[in-house]
């Protein structure tokens, strides 16, 4: 079957492969791929700027698809089901935080860039009827960290002020369009003209360009201040973030794209009583509600762009590039 695979020697440092197809162990299921989504891991992957990562690997956290085969122990009655994949593996029982066994399909297991893909049973669930199976394969580790950053520690409430940074990006585009449906009032940062008017056309209260100086006191101005800030770039202009947010506001952060942040504004931290906290993708409790609160507003994903297994180079380099709005989407 063909595969995208890790291939360090290659000059894109990905291999479209034809490997093995392998057999359903007790409790797992097959599931025959009819559409997978990046995410910025797989980019971090290819540059080989993840722990452990090996040649040969097939990368890839989201997919839907169809359940082919089913191994030893699993109800018989998932065969032909509609699925989309939880690429979160044992995160254990505590909502809190994963467990040390925690691990995220796609490295070191075998992902979804592949004809086919054999996972734990227990982490397929019902694709949500409203979703085609591209716009499904977009949800699953963006829609869980979105989810778990805006409600289990942003505590999301109607009518809150959110502002989501870099709207372009994959999980920005879920705590949008999360907050939106929930009733707040949402803000977006963007470096991209055309992807700040598109926010403005899907319901944000203003776009505001971080490349500019003072886009933080615009910012400010503009929205009377944040309550809840949802970001993946951390870096040091952090403390421009803290300078937006309310007194009692939190802001929570689920990557660091530029990098660690040097210096911290602690006095304003203390004195606005200001909530800092980190995220990592979600619970399987956090999945199930997110797959409900999905089912239950009918939200579409943005998509992209879809592109062939065959055009893997590309859809890769958009994602470095950061050309994106929205999933980025491959079809075996
Ligand atoms: N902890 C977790 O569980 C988790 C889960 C998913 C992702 N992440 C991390 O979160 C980051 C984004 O991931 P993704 O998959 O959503 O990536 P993505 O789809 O590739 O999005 C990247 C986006 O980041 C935005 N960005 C770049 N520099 C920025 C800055 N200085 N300020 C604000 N936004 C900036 C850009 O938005 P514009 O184009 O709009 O400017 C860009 O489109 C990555 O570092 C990834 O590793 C972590």
């Amino acid at each position: 079957m063909k595969a995208i695979t890790l291939d360090s020697a290659s000059p894109s440092k990905l291999y479209l492969n034809e490997v093995q197809e392998g057999k359903c162990k007790n409790g797992e299921v097959k599931i025959s791929i009819r559409a997978a989504a990046l995410n910025h891991r797989d980019e971090w992957c290819r540059k080989g700027l993840y722990p452990n990562i090996q040649d040969g690997i097939t990368l890839g956290s989201d997919g839907a698809g169809v359940v082919e085969e089913v191994g030893d122990g699993v109800d018989l009655g998932w065969l032909g089901k509609q699925v989309i994949i939880n690429p979160a593996i044992h995160w254990g029982s505590d909502q809190k935080a994963q467990g040390k066994d925690f691990e995220i399909l796609g490295m070191p297991r075998n992902g979804t860039l592949a004809e086919k893909v054999i996972v734990p049973a227990d982490r397929i669930v019902l694709k949500p009827e409203h979703l085609s199976f591209e716009t499904a394969a977009a949800l699953p580790l963006a829609g869980v960290t979105a989810y778990r950053a805006l409600f289990y520690h942003g505590l999301v409430k109607s009518g809150e002020k959110v502002l989501v940074t870099g709207f372009g990006g994959g999980v920005a585009q879920f705590a949008f369009q999360f907050a939106l449906a929930t009733g707040a009032k949402v803000f977006v940062s963007s470096s991209s003209e055309a992807k700040r008017s598109t926010a403005l056309k899907l319901g944000a209260e203003a776009a505001f360009d971080y490349k500019e100086k003072e886009w933080a006191e615009e910012a400010l101005q503009s929205s009377g201040g944040i309550d809840l800030i949802i970001d993946s770039a951390a870096g040091n202009t952090f403390n421009n973030l803290l300078h937006v947010l309310n007194p009692g506001g939190r802001l929570i952060f689920y990557g660091a794209t530029r990098g660690n942040i040097n210096e911290l504004n602690a006095r304003k931290i203390f004195w606005n009583q200001l909530k800092i906290q980190g995220t990592t993708m979600g619970s399987d409790q956090d999945f199930e509600e997110m797959i409900q609160f999905v089912s239950q507003h009918e939200i579409n994903p943005i998509l992209d762009q879809v592109f062939p297994f065959e055009k893997f180079e590309s859809a890769f380099d958009r994602m470095r590039d950061g050309k994106q709005l929205g999933k980025i989407v491959l079809v075996p």
